[in-house]
């Protein structure tokens, strides 16, 4: 029987625990973690709920419960029920499609490849940021079992984009040095490099004002500029190419990674509010002011990379009508973790994206393949 302690949602809540001391994180390392269950053996003390924080947390982490933080487990069980695998999905129109010279313009194939080229990569960069970065910071079990599920989902998506690449026989040389040899796509790169590198670099510890603020940076940089921002016009892209009938296998494993990550964008939220409410004092205006800023930042890189993959404007899109639609992902972003909107008035242009992203179906959400996963993934024992 599942049973939580704390029952409030993270988004959108008022700011009113104190704040947590600040001190060094225990459990971020292998002999500062033995230490924790020494002193939790030797005290004989059980670990209660309210010992438990998202940062800098001095109870054992490797107790999962008590449970805390409902909405992070919850996403884990909703993560595994969301189970999928690339090779499951039938890519052989995207091959015939490719190979026929008629099948795709120019146009068409560049804008595939540069996709592609962006996001082959791009998977890999946030399962390293997970687990050699966020994960040692994060001192709580249910958002580390979380976390363990999303950087495996993260692992599947550069399955998913390797499939695809291998499926088209793309020279793969070229696809995965994108992220050096292509301007857009290598800017958005190198914009998230020093947030990385901040998390994984071993010295590193929060417990300090300046720490946790850096820490909280890297979380919204990663959450709501990578997750949430850098890979919605890639999306938009493949999944505009399926709705007219072409590359409808791509289109399908896009969809399963857009589910997937939609849902790693709410937890990054969640995980962001969630460390707002426990440490208020890390939530200043010059801080809200300067996430604003990197915000604004992510929309100009991410606007020259659909300038840049779109040069002529195709499928009904062009660059213009993405500006707009970046801008209307920003302000939500800026809702989400509660600061000013950017841009006053950004509508969304398309609103078909809307009703597959914004509408947070993390169930049933396709029709097929992923409830057979729902109702077969149950074990019997019969
Ligand atoms: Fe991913
Ligand atoms: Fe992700």
């Amino acid at each position: 029987m599942l049973s939580f302690e704390d029952e409030s949602v993270p988004e959108n809540r008022t700011m009113g625990l104190n704040p947590v001391a600040a001190s060094a994180n225990p459990a971020q390392h292998t002999e500062s973690a033995k230490r924790a269950y020494t002193m939790a053996a030797e005290s004989n003390n059980r670990i209660r709920v309210e010992d438990k924080s998202v940062i800098n947390c001095k109870a054992d982490v490797n107790q999962l419960v008590p449970f805390k933080y409902k909405w992070a487990w919850e996403k884990y069980l909703a993560g595994c029920a969301n189970h999928w695998m690339p090779q499951e999905i039938n890519m052989s129109a995207d091959i015939a499609l490719w190979k026929n010279p008629n099948g795709l313009t120019a146009d068409e194939r560049l804008l595939i490849k540069r996709n592609l080229g962006f996001f082959s990569t791009a998977d890999s960069l946030a399962a390293n940021n997970i687990v050699l970065g966020t994960y040692r910071h994060i001192t709580n079990p249910e958002c580390r079992q979380y976390l363990l599920r999303q950087a495996f989902e993260e692992a599947i998506h550069t399955h998913a984009y390797q499939y695809i690449i291998e499926s088209l026989g793309l020279d793969d040389g070229e696809i995965f040095n994108m992220y050096h040899e292509v301007s857009c796509i290598r800017d958005k790169d190198e914009f998230l490099l020093p947030y990385i590198d901040t998390l994984t670099n071993p010295e590193f510890q929060t417990g300090t004002v300046e720490a946790d603020q850096q820490l909280l940076k890297s979380l919204i940089v990663f959450a709501c500029i990578m997750e949430g921002m850098f890979f919605y016009v890639g999306f938009v892209q493949i999944l505009a190419l399926g709705r007219q009938n072409k590359m409808t296998g791509a289109a399908e494993q896009y969809q399963y990674i857009m589910r997937d990550e939609s849902m790693h964008l709410n937890f990054g939220v969640d995980l962001i509010n969630q460390i707002k409410l426990e440490n208020p004092h890390l939530w200043t205006p010059a801080f809200r002011e300067e996430i604003r800023g990197l915000l604004q930042k992510g929309v100009e890189l991410e606007y020259r990379y659909a300038e840049d993959t779109m040069p002529r404007g195709i499928l009904g899109l062009n660059a213009g009508m993405f500006k707009e639609y970046l801008r209307f992902i920003a302000n939500r972003r800026c809702q989400q973790i509660g600061v000013d909107i950017l841009y006053q008035g950004a509508t969304n242009p398309f609103p078909w994206m809307a009703e597959m992203i914004d509408l947070k179906k993390e169930k049933n959400f396709f029709e097929t393949r992923v409830t057979e996963y729902q109702t077969g993934g149950a074990l019997s024992w019969d």
